[in-house]
């Protein structure tokens, strides 16, 4: 059986990157019996990001909803919240002791607010917290406290897992034994980054994306009519080469229904009807899923009651682990 693990960071509400870099593939693996799959709201890393009580409250709850409206059997995988698993920070503090402090010197987020400070003649550390600075060490912790095999993520997370088998190689060479199984990325290739309203990558930090379920079909129409696209008017043949349109499109489309738009394009239709067009096909996918995330929202017990089994179930699992690295590293019980 394959471990096949991976979270969202539960700062704010799902939009369409996430579903189709994150939710959607892990969603389709989830199915697949030779499979184990740990999915999780990392809602300890959220902490790093945000000091807002009510926002991280709302994120992880709608989160685990688009887990779940999207078709994720919490009874045929393991779906839990980081925070309910005090093994994670327990592992943490374990990989923290054999991490190099130069390691995590070279992590891209921690280096990207250090560069910002220096650009604006600031201290080098200046407003960058211990928990920025750890961050890739939290999320070793939950990769490693299942023995996750592979871990599919973005383009953006390739770093954090190279750093998390850098660590648990160094755990397993301090403590003398295999430990830890290396963790490898798996980045779906078709969709690495999916782009956001200005083409950049679509990222809540760039005010880019479109929501997948918030503001209904209206939100997800009028962020769509957003989209930059050139000023060719209708009736001129437009690129689908570096088109943010085009891409998000073909995220969500068949192969000939996308060879179909790309056709429309290069013959000139309209920017405005490729939207509509765009809109129309994202729409079509998402409606029947937006439908179960409002009935989700709607009954936060029931919710509460399939993270809390959840949290049970992966317990089991990290519970043994950890005690076993107890052991170890010379925490032993004497009885
Ligand atoms: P996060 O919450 O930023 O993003 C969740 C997942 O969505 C992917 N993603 C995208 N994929 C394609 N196109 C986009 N525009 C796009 N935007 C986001 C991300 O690559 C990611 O896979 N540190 C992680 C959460 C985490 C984690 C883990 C992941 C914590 N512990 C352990 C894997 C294993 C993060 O902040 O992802």
């Amino acid at each position: 059986h394959t471990r096949v693990l991976t979270g969202i960071t539960t700062t704010g509400t799902p939009h369409l990157g996430n579903y189709v870099g994150a939710v959607r593939p892990a969603v389709l693996a989830s199915k697949d019996p030779n499979v184990d799959a740990f999915y999780f709201m990392a809602d300890y890393h959220a902490l790093i990001k945000s000091d807002d009580p009510d926002r991280i409250e709302a994120s992880r709850f709608k989160i685990a909803a688009t887990w779940l409206a999207a078709g994720l059997d919490p009874n045929a995988s393991t779906f839990y919240r980081q925070s309910d698993i005090p093994e994670v920070p327990e592992l943490m503090w374990l990989l923290t002791c054999v991490t190099s402090k130069g390691l995590l010197n070279r992590a891209h987020a921690y280096k990207a607010a250090v560069d910002r400070n220096v650009e604006a003649n600031e201290d080098a550390d200046a407003g960058v917290t211990a928990g920025l600075y750890m961050y890739p060490v939290l999320m070793a912790a939950d990769i490693l406290a299942f023995n996750a095999n592979k871990v599919p993520v973005g383009r953006d997370q390739i770093q954090h897992i190279e750093m998390a088998r850098d660590i648990a190689q160094r755990f397993n060479h301090t403590f003398g034994r295999e430990f830890f199984v290396m963790p490898e990325a798996h980045i779906e290739e078709q969709v690495a980054t999916l782009p956001g309203l200005d083409g950049r990558k679509m990222s809540k930090s760039y005010d880019n994306t479109v929501p997948l379920f918030e503001g209904g079909a209206k939100g997800m129409r009028d962020a769509i009519m957003k989209i930059v696209t050139d000023s060719r008017a209708p009736g001129e043949p437009k690129d689908t080469e570096d088109s943010a349109l085009f891409t998000i499109f073909k995220a969500f489309a068949t192969p000939a229904e996308t060879a179909a738009f790309a056709d429309a394009l290069r013959g000139g239709i309209g920017w405005g009807e490729a939207k509509q067009v765009l809109f129309e096909r994202v729409e079509a996918d998402v409606a029947p899923m937006r439908e179960r995330y409002e009935a989700l929202l709607s009954r936060p017990d029931d919710m509460e009651d399939i993270l809390l089994a959840g949290a049970a179930k992966a317990r089991a699992i990290a519970g043994p682990l950890v005690e076993t690295l107890r052991d170890a590293v010379g925490l032993r019980s004497a009885r």
